[in-house]
């Protein structure tokens, strides 16, 4: 084990991210053709990036604002998404299975809002992925939480069925209430998830170095959107993300939550996907919300 007594802080994290020659996925470029087709699914062959819609929280939340009702409020949203993450009861039971998004599935769980959120296991067999056309799997990892160790123990098990079955791993880096949320920590977060083998790495977006975060993650890095925000604000954090290396948006509240979230996806589509500025996407928004219903 090395000596964690004075190690030299990160120092050059050579530029901004980029992707691996050959293949348009980050960091992708030696697996399999099923696990590159599958990534296909979800970031966009033409620029490797994506707009995920989140709508997993009921996991642990429950029937949160703006989740009431999956069938109705989130369905309709599911063909302007790239890829789509949620739960199997929620994919079996609600989203049309003509849905061409690629499924980003849900596959830990556990303890509700009401106990300790570390305390996760793996929820889901591969094989039930596999039969719901899965392109990935999506897993919590609690860096510096209760129980850590536990929680990138299920991360490597997820990554050895997905890597036998061609089905990414998406490591959600979790953060506590009373944890710090800057670069620093998300870069040893995202890199411990992609050196245990993740795929894809989701994390929060930080306004101070957020670049060596994606830099110094080898496999793409998309931004969770967090608690719901003004339109504008939340443009302007993923357009800033998207500037400064991210793959793309792994984003829930801030679009579900919107009053109109079928002219927000819109309007984060065009930041993510043609390097709109905020200012214009939220002028999309404002078009496409004018006289549509909420
Ligand atoms: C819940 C999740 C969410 O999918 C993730 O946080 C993205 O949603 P939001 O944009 O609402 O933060 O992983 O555990």
């Amino acid at each position: 084990m090395a000596d964690t007594d004075g190690l030299l802080d990160a120092r050059d994290f050579g530029g901004a991210a980029a992707t691996t020659a050959g293949f348009h996925v980050k960091g992708a470029h030696a697996q399999d053709w099923g696990l590159q087709n599958r990534l296909s699914r979800i970031f966009r062959p033409d620029n490797g990036r994506t707009v995920m819609l989140a709508f997993d929280h009921g996991y642990f939340l429950g029937p949160m604002a703006g989740l009431e009702r999956i069938d109705t409020n989130i369905a309709p949203l599911v063909p302007d998404a790239d890829a789509i993450m949620m739960t199997r009861g929620a994919l079996r039971t609600s989203i049309p299975p003509h849905s061409s998004a690629g499924i980003v599935l849900r596959a830990s769980g556990g303890p509700s809002v009401l106990k300790d959120l570390s305390d996760e296991h793996i929820a889901l067999d591969i094989e039930d992925a596999v039969r719901l056309n899965a392109a990935a799997l999506a897993i919590q990892v609690f860096i510096g939480g209760e129980h850590e160790s536990r929680s990138v123990a299920n991360l490597a098990a997820l990554v050895d069925a997905g890597q036998r079955h061609g089905v990414a791993v998406l490591g959600v880096t979790a953060v506590g209430k009373d944890m710090v949320r800057d670069a620093r920590y998300f870069r040893l977060a995202t890199r411990i998830s992609a050196e245990m083998g993740a795929h894809i790495v989701k994390t929060y977006y930080v306004n101070e170095g957020f670049e060596t975060v994606t830099a110094s993650c080898p496999v793409p890095i998309i931004v969770a959107g967090g608690k719901k925000l003004p339109e504008l604000d939340a443009l302007t954090m993923a357009y800033r993300a998207m500037q400064e290396g991210a793959a793309g948006v792994d984003m829930g509240r801030n679009i579900f939550q919107s009053e109109y979230p079928a002219a927000m996806l819109a309007a984060v589509r065009a930041v993510v996907h043609d390097d709109a500025k905020p200012e214009d996407a939220y002028e999309l928004f404002r078009e496409r919300s004018a006289g549509s219903a909420s």
